[in-house]
C-alpha cells in the first residue's frame, strides 16, 4: 500500500512517536511472542484499523473472534465511558455485591438454554474471569470436581478427554495437552490428567473413556486448530457417550461462540446442548477482558463454594458493564443472522476465487468463521500480500488463512475482501 506523507496530517490515535521507534522499543522491552505483522495500529473503529499515516485495514481477524460488534462499538464504548465518568467503574472486592455483575450475569445466563438439562431445569449459573483461559480452567475443576464428587472417582485419578489441534490458551494446565510441541516445549512439569484423541473420531472418543474418565472437553469448532468443522454427528456422539458414561461434557465457544459462526452458540447448529460452557473474546464486546464459565445452577452450587475459586478482576465493573452492552448489541443488532447471511454470501464468493485459483486447497467454515487452506501450507505469504493490499489476516495452524472479520460488515466490504483476495490467489 503506497503510503501517504506524514507532514500536515490530522493526528490518530494515543501518541505520536513514529512507526520506527514503535519497533524498536517494542523489540527493546517487551517479549517477543507474537511473530507481528509490520504494522502499527493507532485507531480502530467498527471494521478498519489505521495506522499513521491514514492508511486503512479492513480487519479480518477480529482478534481472534473478540471483536465481533465492530471494533469500539458506540453504544459500548459510551457504557464504558459513563461507568468511567459515573465512578463505578473502579475495581470492587469480590467479597461484596456489585449490581453491575448481578445485572450482567442475569443476562448472560437467561440467553443461554438451559445447560446440562440431564441436571434438571434449575437455570444457568455463571462464573466470570478475566482472559479466556482462566474461564478454561475453571470449566476443568468443575469436570474434575464433577468426577470426584458424584463419579467417586478418587482425587487427583480424575481424567479429561481432549483433542488434537486443541487450543485452548496458553497457560500450564492447557498447553500441557496442546498437540503443538511449541506451546510446551521447555514449559515442564506439564499437568496430568488429560487423555488426547483424534478430534471428529468418536470411536477413539469412546475407547479412551475409563472408570477414571470425568469428562471431555472440546471446541465444536477448532480456530486455532485449522478453521475445522467436525464431521456432522460428532458433537451428538459426544453426547452420547456423555450421556451413556456420566461425563461432563464441556464446549469452549471462547472463539466460535456470540454469533461468529451464524447461530447465538455454536453448539446450536446441531441442537447438542453441553453440561459446561466457556464463552470470552466478544463477551465484553472486545474493549475489556471478560471471559465465564456457564454451567447448571445445581452443578455450579454442587463445585464452587466461598474458597474454591476466586479472581480479583473476574467480573469486575468494567467488564459487566462492557458485557451487558455487548450482549445487548448481539442481540438487539442480530449479530449471528446477519453473520449467517454475510457468511453465506462471503463463502460464495470465496468458493467461487477457489475454483480459478491454483493456490488454493480448500474453503471452509459457517457463517463468518472461514478458512481458506493454501496447497503451499504457508497461508503467511498471503497475508503479508494482503496487508500490502489494505487487509489484515492471519493464517490458522501455518497452512489456512482466517476469515473471521467482525459481524457487522456488509456486501461492500465483501467486495472489498474478495478483490483483494482475488489479487493474492489467482493468477
Ligand atoms: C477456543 C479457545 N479457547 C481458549 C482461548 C484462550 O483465550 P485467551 O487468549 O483469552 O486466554 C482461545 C484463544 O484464542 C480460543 O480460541
Amino acid at each position: 500500500m503506497t503510503k501517504t506523507n506524514t507532514i500536515n496530517r490530522s493526528p490518530i490515535g494515543f501518541s505520536q512517536i513514529p512507526d520506527k521507534q514503535v519497533f524498536e522499543y517494542d523489540r527493546t522491552y517487551g517479549a517477543n511472542h507474537y511473530g507481528r505483522l509490520e504494522v502499527v495500529v493507532r485507531k480502530a473503529e467498527g471494521l478498519w484499523l489505521t495506522d499513521v499515516d491514514g492508511n486503512k485495514y479492513l480487519d479480518c481477524l477480529a482478534a481472534y473472534s473478540a471483536a465481533n460488534p465492530g471494533h469500539c462499538h458506540p453504544r459500548i464504548a459510551q457504557a464504558l465511558i459513563d461507568a468511567l465518568q459515573g465512578n463505578f467503574a473502579s475495581v470492587i472486592s469480590n467479597v461484596v455485591y456489585t449490581d453491575t455483575r448481578t445485572l450482567f450475569l442475569k443476562k448472560l445466563t437467561e440467553l443461554i438454554p438451559q445447560i446440562g438439562p440431564r441436571f434438571g431445569d434449575h437455570g444457568n449459573k455463571g462464573l466470570c474471569k478475566n482472559g479466556g483461559v482462566e474461564s478454561v480452567e475453571t470449566a476443568i475443576k468443575m469436570a474434575r470436581y464433577y468426577g470426584w464428587k458424584v463419579k467417586g472417582i478418587p482425587d487427583g485419578k480424575q481424567e479429561l478427554i481432549v483433542f488434537s489441534n486443541n487450543f485452548h490458551g496458553r497457560m500450564i494446565a492447557v498447553v500441557s495437552f496442546s498437540s503443538s510441541k511449541k506451546y510446551k516445549e521447555g514449559f515442564g512439569p506439564l499437568t496430568p490428567g488429560f487423555v488426547s484423541v483424534e478430534y471428529g473420531n468418536i470411536d477413539a472418543v469412546e475407547k479412551a473413556i475409563n472408570k477414571n474418565t470425568c469428562g471431555i472437553l472440546v471446541e465444536p469448532m477448532q480456530g486455532e486448530g485449522g478453521m475445522y468443522q467436525p464431521p456432522k454427528g460428532f458433537l451428538k456422539g459426544l453426547r452420547d457417550l456423555s450421556d451413556k458414561n456420566d461425563l461432563f461434557l464441556v464446549f469452549d465457544e471462547i472463539q466460535v461462540g456470540l454469533g461468529r459462526t451464524g447461530k447465538m452458540f455454536c453448539f446450536e447448529h446441531e441442537d447438542v446442548v453441553p453440561d459446561g460452557l466457556v464463552l470470552g473474546k466478544a463477551l465484553s464486546g472486545g474493549l475489556v477482558p471478560l471471559s465465564a464459565f456457564v454451567t447448571n445452577s445445581k452443578m455450579m452450587d454442587l463445585a464452587f463454594h466461598p474458597g474454591s475459586d476466586g479472581s480479583t478482576f473476574g467480573g469486575y465493573p468494567l467488564a459487566c458493564v462492557a458485557g451487558v452492552a455487548a450482549l445487548d448489541v448481539l442481540t438487539g443488532e442480530g449479530l449471528a443472522g446477519r453473520s449467517a447471511k454475510m457468511g453465506a454470501i462471503l463463502k460464495k464468493k470465496l468458493d467461487d476465487i477457489a475454483s480459478r485459483s491454483s493456490h488454493v486447497k480448500e474453503v471452509r467454515g459457517k457463517g463468518l468463521f472461514i478458512g481458506i487452506e493454501v496447497k503451499s501450507g504457508d497461508a503467511m505469504v498471503y497475508c503479508r500480500k494482503l496487508l500490502d493490499l489494505g487487509l489484515l489476516a492471519n493464517d490458522s495452524y501455518g497452512h489456512t488463512i482466517r476469515i473471521s472479520p467482525p459481524l457487522v460488515l456488509d456486501e461492500n466490504d465483501i467486495n472489498y475482501i474478495c478483490e483483494r483476495l482475488e489479487k493474492v490467489l489467482v493468477d
